[in-house]
Formats: C-alpha cells, sequence, structure tokens
C-alpha cells in the first residue's frame, strides 16, 4: 500500500521544470495534487493531461511574494480536497551574476521568491497540519545550498537560508510533521532562462549540457512522501553522476 496515495499535495512552482515532473509522478502514485505559479496557462495545460492520464488535480495561480495569495492558495487547496498532507515549496528562480554586476532587483527577487516564498508557504500550511495531527513540508534547496559557486552568492545565500528553516523547522514539528530538504545540483527545467548576464549564462550553459532529467527530483520527493509517517527523509542530495561540485 503506498502511502503517496490519496495524500493531498500542493505543489509551488508547478507550471514548469520540477514542479511540474513532481505532479505528474505524484498524481501516477495516487495523490491529489492542487497545483499553483503565476503562468495560468502552462498550470492547465498540466493539470489537463494529468487528468487525462486519470490523476486527481486542480490549479490555482499564485505570486509567492504575496502572503495573502499563498494563504489563498493553500485554502483553495483545503476548500477543494479538504485538507493538505504535504506541501512541495518549489518556486524559485536563479539569476546568477556576479555581486559586481549589482543586480539588485534580482537579488531582491530571489529573497522574495526563494526566501520568503517559502516562509510564506509554511506560515499557511503550519496551523492547518497542526490541526490535523500530521503533515509534512518539503522545500527545493540545491547543491548551491551547500556549495559556493562562482556569481552564485545571492542564489546561494537563499538556498543555504532555506535549508536552515528546514532544518529549524524539524526541529520544532515535533513527531506529527515532516520535513524534507531535496538538493538537486544541474537538472534541466527553465531555471537557467531567469539568468540575465551573458557571461555566467555561457558559463552555467556549459555545466547544465550534462543536466539530469527533472523525473529524478520528482521520484526523490515521491520517495520522502512515500516513506511510513515515523520515518522523516530530512535532506536528499542528488546531481548529474557528471557533475563534480
Ligand atoms: N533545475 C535545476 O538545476 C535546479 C537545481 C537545484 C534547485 N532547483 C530549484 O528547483 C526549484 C524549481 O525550479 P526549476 O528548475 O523547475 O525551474 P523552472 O522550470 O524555471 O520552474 C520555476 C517555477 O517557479 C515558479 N515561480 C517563479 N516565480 C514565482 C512566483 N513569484 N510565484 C509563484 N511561482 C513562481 C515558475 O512559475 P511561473 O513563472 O508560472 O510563476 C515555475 O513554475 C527552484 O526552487 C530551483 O531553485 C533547481
Amino acid at each position: 500500500m503506498s502511502n503517496i496515495d490519496g495524500k493531498v499535495v500542493a505543489i509551488t512552482g508547478a507550471s514548469s521544470g520540477l514542479g511540474e515532473a513532481t505532479a505528474r509522478l505524484l498524481a501516477e502514485r495516487g495523490a491529489r495534487v492542487f497545483l499553483g505559479a503565476r503562468r495560468k496557462e502552462n498550470l492547465d495545460e498540466v493539470a489537463e493531461s494529468i487528468r487525462s492520464d486519470g490523476g486527481e488535480v486542480d490549479v490555482h495561480t499564485v505570486d509567492v511574494t504575496r502572503k495573502d495569495q499563498v494563504e489563498d492558495f493553500v485554502s483553495a487547496a483545503v476548500g477543494r480536497f479538504g485538507r493538505v498532507d504535504v506541501l512541495v515549496n518549489n518556486a524559485g528562480l536563479m539569476p546568477l551574476a556576479p555581486l559586481d554586476a549589482t543586480k539588485v532587483d534580482e537579488w531582491e527577487q530571489m529573497v522574495d521568491v526563494n526566501i520568503k516564498g517559502v516562509l510564506y508557504g509554511i506560515a499557511a500550511t503550519l496551523p492547518r497540519m497542526r490541526e490535523q495531527g500530521s503533515g509534512h513540508v518539503i522545500t527545493l534547496s540545491s547543491v548551491a545550498g551547500h556549495v559556493v559557486f562562482p556569481n552564485s552568492a545571492v542564489y546561494s545565500g537563499t538556498k543555504y537560508a532555506v535549508r536552515a528553516i528546514s532544518e529549524g523547522l524539524r526541529q520544532e514539528a515535533g513527531e506529527n510533521i515532516r520535513t524534507t530538504i531535496i538538493s538537486p545540483g544541474a537538472v534541466q527545467s527553465e531555471l537557467t532562462q531567469t539568468i540575465s548576464h551573458e557571461e555566467t549564462a555561457e558559463s552555467v550553459a556549459h555545466l547544465y549540457a550534462s543536466a539530469i532529467d527533472s523525473g529524478a527530483v520528482a521520484r526523490a520527493i515521491a520517495y520522502a512522501i512515500d516513506e511510513p509517517g515515523e520515518v522523516d527523509i530530512n535532506e536528499i542530495v542528488l546531481r548529474p553522476t557528471a557533475q563534480a561540485l
């Protein structure tokens, strides 16, 4: 008997990449998935395809930089499916650049989406999980949340931060709420399209030549959810076999 079957899983950033792949795999394994992001058209396409494969899914647009919208997103998931068993805090962006380029707007965007978006997700789900007496918060960090790469200072800062926040949540959560940090290396998605600094984009393209399929991250997330309730998979690091750092 799968521990994924029937669970209500809310996923932010489900309109592409890792979030989309996770939604597809979890729905295939019987989860009821609730998908959020800003691009409604993409969400609808993903949902339509999941439905045509027999999955249970609904969508709700959300900008995770808006606390009220994240609360509405989680509230809509509960309204639709009655509860929220798992939150996948996945929405994120990675406009890498040297600090000397002073792309301050991008720094702010990364802090707002990658850190504050995660906090808003916790704020919206934790009280509900406490009431339910169970829950699971999964947060996307990165290998860049373990190592600082050239030009990754701010992005790495956000990914180190969410690891700290998730570990803090784990310590405070008690025996009924699980927390998992997923730290991938280079994975195929739209993520590198957020890099506006040309030289950085070129060097990252080189690293991403060996990027692995987003299904690898979806399987890692499915593994963490599928373990029995008394087992908390705290952290998974996965990267292409060919990725040195
Ligand atoms: N791909 C990798 O190599 C890799 C490695 C390590 C970690 N990660 C992490 O994995 C997560 C997913 O990234 P990805 O690789 O799948 O990239 P992606 O294909 O660009 O997906 C990013 C997702 O985040 C959503 N998003 C961005 N800003 C948002 C906002 N303000 N509000 C709501 N949703 C927002 C996007 O949807 P909309 O634009 O429709 O809002 C999209 O669905 C990120 O946290 C990233 O840092 C990725």
